[in-house]
C-alpha cells in the first residue's frame, strides 16, 4: 500500500518537474523502457544494449556463480567510437558476502574495479588519477537491476555518460526484496548541480534479467540456468 502511494507521489513529482524549465537538465534524462528491438537511444541499437545487459548477467557466473542470492551484476563499457559493440572496460558483481563490506553492491564493485584497471601502471590504460576521473564521462554502466540510491548517486558522482538498467526497483520490491524506495530517476533529477550530464535508460531486457531476482522469495520460481533448488535455495549444478 505504502509502495503504491510512493509511486503515485513520485509520478506527480515527475509530472510537475517536467512542466518547469528552470533546471534545464531534465531533457537530458530519459527513462524509456526499451523492450522494442527497433529503438536506438544515443545511436546505440537495442541489440547492442541487449548484448551488454546479457554480459552484466554473465558477470555473475564469471565472478561468483550462475545464481548468487544477491544476483547483481554490472559491466562498464566504452561506446565512444560508436561502431561495433563497444569496448568492455571492467565487470563487477555484488561482493558483500565474500568481503563483509556492505557497500560493495555490483555497481560499486565495478566502479572500484574500473578505477583500478584504468590506473594500473602495467595495464592497458595507465591513466593518472585525474585522467581516470575524467574517463567516466565517456563510459556507460550496464547493471542487471535498477540501482539503489547509494549506487545511483555513485553513478552520478562518477559522471557516467549513460546508466542502463534491467529489472526495476519496483519489480524487486514486488518480489520480496527489501529496498530503499527511491527510484534512480529521482536521484538523477535531483543531481542537476553536477556538471556532467548522464542519460538513464531503464528496464532493458527485463525478460532476461528478471529471472535472476524472482527465485529468492518464491520457492516455486525456477532457478536460473545452470542451477537447481537445494534446501530451498538455488545452487550451481556441480559438473
Ligand atoms: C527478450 O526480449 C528481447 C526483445 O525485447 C528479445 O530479443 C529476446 O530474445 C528475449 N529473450 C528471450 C530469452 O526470450
Ligand atoms: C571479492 O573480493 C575479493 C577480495 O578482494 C576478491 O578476491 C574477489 O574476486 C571478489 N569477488 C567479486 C565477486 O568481486
Ligand atoms: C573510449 O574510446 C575512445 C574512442 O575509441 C578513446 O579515445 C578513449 O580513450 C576510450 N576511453 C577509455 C576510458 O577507454
Ligand atoms: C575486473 O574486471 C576485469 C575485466 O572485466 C575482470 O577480468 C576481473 O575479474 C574483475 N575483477 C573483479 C574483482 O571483479
Ligand atoms: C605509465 O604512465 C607513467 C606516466 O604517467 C609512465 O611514467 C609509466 O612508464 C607508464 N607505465 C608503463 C608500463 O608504460
Ligand atoms: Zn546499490
Amino acid at each position: 500500500m505504502a509502495f503504491h502511494l510512493f509511486w503515485l507521489v513520485a509520478t506527480s513529482f515527475l509530472h510537475l518537474a517536467a512542466g518547469h524549465s528552470h533546471h534545464g537538465h531534465y531533457q537530458d534524462y530519459v527513462q524509456a523502457p526499451i523492450q522494442e528491438p527497433s529503438l536506438a537511444i544515443n545511436g546505440i541499437p537495442f541489440d547492442t544494449r541487449a548484448y551488454w545487459m546479457r554480459r552484466a548477467n554473465q558477470a555473475l557466473s564469471d565472478l561468483v556463480s550462475p545464481c548468487p542470492f544477491g544476483a547483481f551484476g554490472t559491466v562498464i563499457v566504452n561506446h565512444t567510437d560508436g561502431s561495433g559493440l563497444g569496448e568492455l572496460v571492467c565487470i563487477g558483481a555484488n561482493n558483500i558476502s565474500a568481503t563483509g563490506n556492505p557497500t560493495l553492491h555490483g555497481e560499486m564493485a565495478a566502479i572500484h574495479n574500473c578505477t583500478a584497471i584504468l590506473t594500473d601502471p602495467t595495464g592497458p590504460y595507465n591513466l593518472t588519477a585525474s585522467e581516470a576521473q575524467d574517463a567516466f564521462a565517456s563510459l556507460s554502466l550496464y547493471t542487471n537491476a535498477e540501482s539503489c540510491p547509494m549506487c545511483a548517486s555513485a553513478i552520478r558522482w562518477a559522471g557516467f555518460k549513460e546508466y542502463i538498467y534491467g529489472t526495476s526497483i519496483e519489480t524487486l520490491i514486488e518480489k520480496g526484496w527489501g529496498q530503499i524506495r527511491v527510484a534512480s530517476i529521482e536521484i538523477f533529477e535531483r543531481s542537476f548541480d553536477l556538471s556532467s550530464p548522464s542519460r538513464l535508460i531503464g528496464e532493458v531486457l527485463t525478460n532476461e534479467t528478471d529471472p535472476y531476482f524472482l527465485w529468492q522469495y518464491d520457492p516455486s520460481y525456477p532457478c536460473p540456468s545452470g542451477c537447481q533448488r537445494v534446501k530451498g535455495s538455488c545452487s550451481a549444478i556441480e559438473e
